[in-house]
């Protein structure tokens, strides 16, 4: 029988630590970190996503500012708000909820916003600098995978990790952390051949395909940890339900550590949100000394 990885306890000591780091910069700085939230249109997952954002953001004591756009809203229109963010010296991290609508190219949008503001880690230059193994903002859901992997093996060096999926926002990302920890990574997708039985030769198995239970018992060797990614929303009896990527009543006596959905993954992707929101100020404030001085001037 598996062992239980609590990511409800688990980010809230990533919390506390980000209250920590709030109240230190305060005190040395006089600057409370900021995160804009930009949301278009009313995508009803985003918006759930969007409004445990800005809850966990208060309770963190991190500064936000919601803007909400329409869903007409136009590449330029999007473009002007992001560029005024980048450039509003109260605002240190900004957030763009995906997906867009149709009308807007994600990529563009994407790489408009200021790399040293980018808390999702999606801009080139911080997806390069992450490939280069390079300090950088690392996107949140696989840093969040990350921590939890560390609670199982606080030396991932050598395990055999397989990531199923190759998405930029965590297959891909979440491959590099597991390399530049020292696993031995294998990325499958919807083309690769024995998918079940490349899995079962994993110590660790990251299902992030986006496809309801899809990794089952037969793919995991016993003993093995198994991340769940997923969070795909169903209807039962009318209450909203979220179903992970792994089948977890079949996987769950083969494991030896799993996470659980909802409880697991979710609530570490936003917790290391705030901490990027900590951290993109702080390298700010390295980058550009006058704007800690200035600040600590201001503030007597
Ligand atoms: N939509 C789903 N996951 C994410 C994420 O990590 N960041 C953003 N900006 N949008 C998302």
């Amino acid at each position: 029988m598996a062992q239980l990885i609590d990511g409800k306890a688990l980010s809230a000591q990533v919390l506390q630590q980000v209250a920590a780091d709030v109240a230190l910069l305060k005190a040395e700085y006089g600057i409370v970190p900021t995160l804009a939230v930009v949301l278009v249109g009313e995508d009803p997952a985003s918006q759930v996503y969007v409004r445990n954002k800005l809850k966990r953001s208060a309770e963190a004591g991190i500064g936000s500012r919601e803007h909400r756009l329409n869903r007409d809203t136009t590449q330029q229109e999007l473009g002007q708000l992001i560029e005024a963010l980048n450039h509003d010296p109260e605002v240190h991290g900004i957030l763009v909820q995906l997906p867009l609508p149709s009308q807007l190219d994600e990529d563009v949008v994407i790489a408009s916003i200021h790399p040293d503001k980018d808390v999702d880690g999606f801009h080139p230059l911080n997806v390069g600098a992450l490939a280069a193994g390079r300090d950088t903002l690392v996107p949140c859901t696989p840093q969040g995978c990350m921590i939890m992997l560390n609670q199982v093996y606080p030396d991932l060096s050598g395990k055999h990790a397989v990531v199923v999926g190759r998405s930029n926002i965590v297959g891909k990302p979440m491959a590099m952390l597991l390399l530049q920890a020292n696993c031995t990574v294998t990325v499958v997708h919807s083309r690769t051949q024995n998918i079940a039985a490349v899995c079962r030769n994993a110590d660790i198995v990251i299902a992030a395909a986006g496809r309801m239970e899809l990794v089952d018992a037969d793919w995991i060797k016993p003993g093995a940890t198994v991340i769940d990614v997923g969070i795909n929303a169903i209807e039962v009896d009318g209450k909203r339900k979220l179903i992970g990527d792994v089948a977890f009543d079949s996987v769950f006596p083969v494991a030896g550590a799993i996470t659980p959905v909802p409880g697991g993954v979710g609530p570490m992707t936003i917790a290391c949100l705030l901490l990027n929101t900590t951290r993109a100020l702080k390298r700010q404030l390295t980058a550009h000394p006058d704007k800690a001085s200035v600040a600590v001037a201001a503030n007597g």
